[in-house]
C-alpha cells in the first residue's frame, strides 16, 4: 500500500484571538503550516498531499508549500471531519482502498520524525489503523458547569491517553467511516473516534508530548522553544 497525506487546515482558530488562522501565524519567519508541511514531506515517502482550506482564505498563495508540486488544496468544511473527508474525495480518483492515509493537523508544527517513521512503521501491516498517543499525565477531574465549576468525581488516569496526530488509516476504513458519523450526526473530533464508532479498533503508538497543537497564544512560544531544540 501506499502512503497518503492530509493536512487540514480549513479551521479559523477563533481561540488564537488573532487576525488570522493559527496555521498562518509564524515562528521566526516560517509560517506554522510551512513548518508542519515541510516536516513531513521531507520525512516519509507520501504519494501525495491534499491541503483543505477555508473557501475564504487567501493566504496559501503566500506560503512556500504553494510552490511544491507534490501538495494539492481542495475547499474545506465547517468541521474539520467535513474537511476531511473532502480531502480523501478529491484523492479518489489515485488512491486504492487498502492504501493508508495520514492526517495531521496544520497546526502541529513540533511532530518528531521519529514518531512518525515509528507510527508508519507499526501500523503498517495493520488491517485498520491507529494513531500516535501520550499517556496522560495529569489528575484528571470531571466537574460541572460554570464560572467556578464542583469536582463531581476524580477519573483514574490509568490507560487513558491524550490522542495526537498523525493518525493513520487504510483509505476504505477512514471514507466509509468519516460519512457515517457525519450521515449521524456523531461528535468526532478526530479521525480515530469516527472509525472507533463504525466498530472498528484503532491502536494506539506512543508519541512524545510535545508533540502540541496550537490552539491558545500561550502555545505559539511553547512550540517556537520546542522547536529550538529539535
Ligand atoms: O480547531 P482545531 O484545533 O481542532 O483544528 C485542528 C485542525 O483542523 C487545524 O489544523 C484546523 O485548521 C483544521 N480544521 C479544518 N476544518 C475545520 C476546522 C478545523 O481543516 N472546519
Amino acid at each position: 500500500p501506499r502512503l497518503w497525506l492530509i493536512v487540514p487546515a480549513a479551521g479559523i482558530g477563533q481561540r488564537m484571538q488573532a487576525e488570522q488562522p493559527k496555521q498562518y501565524l509564524r515562528i521566526g519567519q516560517r509560517f506554522i503550516l510551512d513548518i508542519t508541511l515541510s516536516r513531513l514531506m521531507d520525512s516519509a515517502p507520501f504519494s501525495g498531499c491534499m491541503v483543505p482550506l477555508h473557501p475564504a482564505d487567501h493566504w496559501w498563495p503566500d506560503t512556500e508549500a504553494s510552490g511544491d508540486s507534490r501538495i494539492q488544496t481542495c475547499t474545506g468544511g465547517a468541521e474539520r471531519a467535513e474537511s476531511v473527508l473532502s480531502a480523501l474525495h478529491a484523492l479518489a480518483e489515485q488512491i486504492r482502498d487498502d492504501d493508508w492515509v495520514l492526517v495531521h493537523d496544520a497546526a502541529r508544527p513540533c511532530l518528531h520524525t521519529r514518531d512518525l517513521s515509528n507510527l508508519i512503521d507499526q501500523l503498517y501491516h495493520h488491517p485498520v489503523g491507529g494513531l500516535l498517543a501520550s499517556p496522560v499525565a495529569d489528575t484528571l477531574k470531571r466537574a460541572g458547569t460554570g464560572d467556578l465549576p464542583e469536582v463531581l468525581e476524580t477519573v483514574d488516569r490509568k490507560n487513558l491517553w491524550r490522542a495526537l496526530t498523525p493518525q493513520m488509516f487504510r483509505y476504505r476504513i477512514l471514507v466509509d467511516s468519516l460519512e457515517a458519523a457525519l450521515a449521524g450526526e456523531l461528535l468526532v473530533t478526530d479521525e480515530s473516534s469516527a472509525v472507533e464508532f463504525s466498530g472498528n479498533m484503532p491502536v494506539l503508538v506512543e508519541g512524545r508530548p510535545d508533540n502540541i497543537k496550537i490552539t491558545v497564544p500561550a502555545d505559539l512560544a511553547l512550540a517556537g522553544f520546542i522547536l529550538s531544540r529539535f
